[in-house]
């Protein structure tokens, strides 16, 4: 194994000589700077396995180097040294991120074994690390339930995009799954360790946005009484999931385009431009090529997030999923709930499987929470999923009309509405509860077969209605 390379920041030479000494007999490699600045240059600039570092120093304060440390290397493992020994005074600086604390003097076995631990920890840390990649990259398509084919290839994508640094456009409707789908992409990558962000693009004002994303320093504005952490360092070496990205506008697109280029920003009132490393993905439930067309969303902003599309398909285009996502669900809240349900009727299953789910999977999930809320044993039956149902229905609140004709034809509209919606899911059930023969359907509900079929016709319905299950 290699040796550890260890660091020494300390400003007195009996210090440095003497650790350095001892250090050495153990086989380490060891470096020495004796003030903050080219100390914490050092460490920043990385390949120690352990530092020691006095807490006075002439030009830097040793706790200013462990905060500044702790946001731009957390791992590190540092071990202080303080001559002026108080509780408080390591107390303090193990809150901002020391491993260990010395008193001097110190012997050579005490250093010995901090140093031992410290690199333990290390290695620890390490193998944490990569078990915790391991288990994310083995675990990360646990909660995805879809075996449809376009599901599978989405799947595929995802193996292949993930690793690289590429940026990734989602775009499928409201409650697809974008969000999990994006989750996924974070864990197979080799950021999977750091931050997976999401921010909600339509909540920035974009006066606001600038000292969200990229911080400011204490001064730069009125109220800005410290400094602050911008979401892009928070992200820093993780992913940031830019959610309803057709939400912004397009002077947020320019800044965000730039930084995106450059992999730099500038902190509101700042001086110095800072790095950052993230991986972007970007979603949205809106078709960002006819916004470009329409001068809505910026063409070169487009082009820099839809590198690596994925459409996600609605779920009445994937409805061989339904069931499992059903009885998915259904596990999930019968734990959480403490219920025994057994499942869904059968006409239940082809009621839940022909119905077209405008809120999608999100929409089916809050669905069988509901059931299993509402019901105490057994198994889940059509009238009970019809009437939950129809409290999803989503009432769009009508302009208000400004003349009579124009307030008999809302009425209208809205009676065909509910009204189609029952008389669908009447002709489901008919059909389902005789497998799917017209003849029989239409004479148990009291109807001419030709009557059945033209409104069977009306709603777009075949017989296969019943067959799907
Ligand atoms: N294939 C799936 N398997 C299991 N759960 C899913 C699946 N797809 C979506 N979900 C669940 O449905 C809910 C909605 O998903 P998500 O928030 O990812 O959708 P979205 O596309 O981001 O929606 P929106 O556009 O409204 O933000 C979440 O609770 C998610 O866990
Ligand atoms: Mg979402």
């Amino acid at each position: 194994m290699e040796a550890a390379n260890i660091l020494i920041v300390d400003d007195e030479q009996v210090i440095c000589n003497g650790c350095r000494m001892a250090l050495m007999d153990e086989n380490y490699s060891v470096d020495i700077r004796m003030d903050g600045r080219s100390g914490l240059d050092a460490i920043l600039n990385g390949g120690y396995d352990v530092v020691l570092l006095d807490m006075k120093l002439p030009d830097l304060d040793g706790m200013e180097i462990l905060k500044t440390v702790g946001k731009e290397k957390p791992a590190e493992q540092i071990i202080v040294m303080t001559g002026h020994f108080s509780v408080q005074n390591a107390v303090d600086a193990m809150k901002s991120g020391a491993f260990d604390y010395l008193t001097k003097p110190f012997s050579d076995d005490e250093l010995s074994i901090a140093v031992k631990k410290a690199l333990e920890n290390k290695r620890l840390k390490e193998e944490n690390l990569y078990l915790r990649q391991q288990l994310a990259q083995r675990f990360d398509y646990r909660n995805i339930i879809g075996e449809n084919q376009k599901i599978l290839n989405i799947f595929e994508g995802i193996d292949k995009v993930a690793p690289t640094d590429s940026t990734v456009l989602l775009c499928g409707e409201s409650g697809t799954g974008k969000e999990l789908f994006a989750r996924a992409i974070h864990a197979r990558s080799r950021r999977a360790a750091a931050r997976f962000m999401p921010i909600d693009c339509s909540t920035f004002s974009s006066s606001l946005l600038e000292s969200e994303l990229f911080g400011h320093v204490k001064g730069a504005f009125t109220g800005a009484v410290k400094d602050k952490e911008g979401i892009f360092e928070m992200a820093n070496h993780g992913s940031l999931f830019l959610d309803e990205v057709a939400n912004l506008d397009l002077a947020t697109q320019a800044r965000l385009l730039r930084a995106l280029e450059t992999h730099e920003y500038m902190p509101v009132g700042g001086n110095r431009f800072r790095k950052a490393d993230v991986r972007i993905i970007g979603a949205t439930n809106r078709d960002l090529k006819s916004m470009v067309a329409d001068g809505k969303f910026r063409e070169d902003f487009f082009y820099r997030l839809n590198v690596f599309p994925l459409l996600i398909p609605p779920l009445r285009e994937r409805r061989d999923d339904i069931p499992k996502l059903l009885y998915h669900f259904l596990k999930i809240y019968c734990q959480q709930m403490e219920k025994r349900i057994d499942g869904f009727s059968d006409d239940a299953l082809a009621f839940l499987i022909n119905h077209d789910w405008p809120g999608n999977v999100r929409q089916l999930k809050n669905l069988v929470e509901r059931l299993v809320i509402m019901a105490d044993d057994g198994s889940l039956g059509c009238e009970t999923i019809a009437y939950q149902l129809d409290s999803d229905r989503i009432r769009p609140p009508h302009a208000i009309p400004e003349t009579l004709d124009e307030l008999k034809r809302a009425k209208q509209e809205m009676l065909e509405k509910e009204f189609g919606q029952i008389e669908r899911a009447f002709l489901r059930r008919a059909l389902s509860s005789t497998d799917g023969n017209i003849t029989q359907a239409a004479k148990r509900v009291g109807m001419q077969r030709s009557n059945f079929s033209a409104l069977m016709k009306k709603h777009r319905l075949s017989a296969d209605v019943a067959k799907k299950i």
